[in-house]
């Protein structure tokens, strides 16, 4: 039997993050932050692509639209915690899929989802 849908590379299983706190965890052999912002999980590539400060040790904060964002440490871009993508800026981290399992969640690499730029593959 076929799928269409996309499936995980792979995953990792850690507990559920407490209200404003961050874990960090690895999947895939990359470093993965995972968040738990008001309630709501989000997991990204824990490196900025810039000079690679770990983005885990930023200051976490929600917009007036109620966006998540991370702001480096290093040098204070700003990172969506949705879709990855840096504040006025091409570069972006990588988004992992997030599933609740009981008390814990499982952190999945998704295809199609890569650090690097937004302007590669456009156009
Ligand atoms: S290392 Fe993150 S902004 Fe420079």
């Amino acid at each position: 039997m076929f799928s269409s849908a996309p499936m995980p590379t792979s995953r990792t299983r850690i507990d559920i993050p407490d209200p404003g706190e961050v874990v960090r965890t690895v999947v895939d052999g990359q470093p993965v932050a995972v968040w738990n912002v008001a309630g709501e999980i989000h997991a990204i590539g824990d490196i900025c692509p810039h000079r690679g400060f770990v983005l885990s040790e930023g200051n976490v904060y929600l917009t007036r639209e109620g966006c998540a964002s991370v702001v480096c440490p290093g040098h204070h871009w700003r990172f969506d915690l949705v879709s990855g993508e840096a504040a006025f800026r091409p570069e972006c981290v990588r988004v992992y899929g997030v599933e609740i399992d009981g008390d814990g969640l499982w952190i999945s690499a998704l295809p199609g989802s890569s650090p690097g730029s937004r302007a590669e593959g456009a156009g």
